[in-house]
């Protein structure tokens, strides 16, 4: 009776631990901003549609001139059209391509700050993402169409979304920044 309590206390121990153990430790924001980076080693696997709605809702929570939000968000998830864009995409990879409105004054900017919206939340998820311009002209040439990309916008920014390769290491995959005092001044 004695050895089984014992056994008892102990797998609850060991189970708390792991568990803990297991739990994605949550970052604050500026922890998620300092630690990010663009990642171009992605491994395989599928972004949850619940994950993908959540960094939409963060795009769409964006400030923007005016309030007008002159944006329009493509999912891509289909095989065919990813490889077309991204030729070395990765199995599960999505693609959200951030569309603005011709009209809109500031239109890039306001999709510059949703697309970044949605690579820091899709970073504080613990998936990893890179924002693209290079594709950004073929799209606007030949492919809004197929897109679904409605008339009156046009593609402004790409934003990839995966999982992280674990065996890349965050910190010597960061590209270097100026510091402070090459960038800033007081007054
Ligand atoms: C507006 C914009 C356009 C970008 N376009 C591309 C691109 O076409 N191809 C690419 O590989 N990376 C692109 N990037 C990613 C940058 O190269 C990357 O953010 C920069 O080198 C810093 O690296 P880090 O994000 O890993 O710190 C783009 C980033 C921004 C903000």
């Amino acid at each position: 009776m004695k050895n089984r309590l014992i056994s008892l206390i102990f797998f609850i121990i060991i189970s708390f631990a792991s568990a803990l153990n297991g739990q994605q430790a949550v970052k604050s924001a500026t922890e998620v901003i300092l630690s990010g980076y663009s990642v171009r080693m992605f491994a395989p696997g599928t972004v949850s549609d619940s994950d993908i709605e959540l960094i939409l809702k963060c795009g769409i929570k964006a400030p923007s001139a005016r309030n007008l939000q002159p944006w329009w968000f493509t999912v891509v998830k289909d095989q065919a059209l990813l490889k077309e864009l991204m030729p070395n995409i990765t199995e599960g990879n999505i693609l959200i391509i951030i569309s603005g409105r011709e009209d809109a004054r500031w239109a890039e900017y306001d999709c510059g700050l949703a697309t970044q919206n949605m690579y820091i939340a899709a970073q504080s998820l613990g998936l990893g993402a890179h924002i693209y311009a290079g594709p950004v002209e073929s799209i606007n040439t030949s492919k809004k169409e197929v897109l679904g990309i409605p008339s009156g916008y046009r593609a402004i920014m790409v934003l990839r979304i995966g999982h992280i390769d674990k065996n890349v290491d965050a910190v010597s995959a960061a590209s270097p920044r100026k510091s402070i005092q090459e960038t800033v001044n007081f007054k």
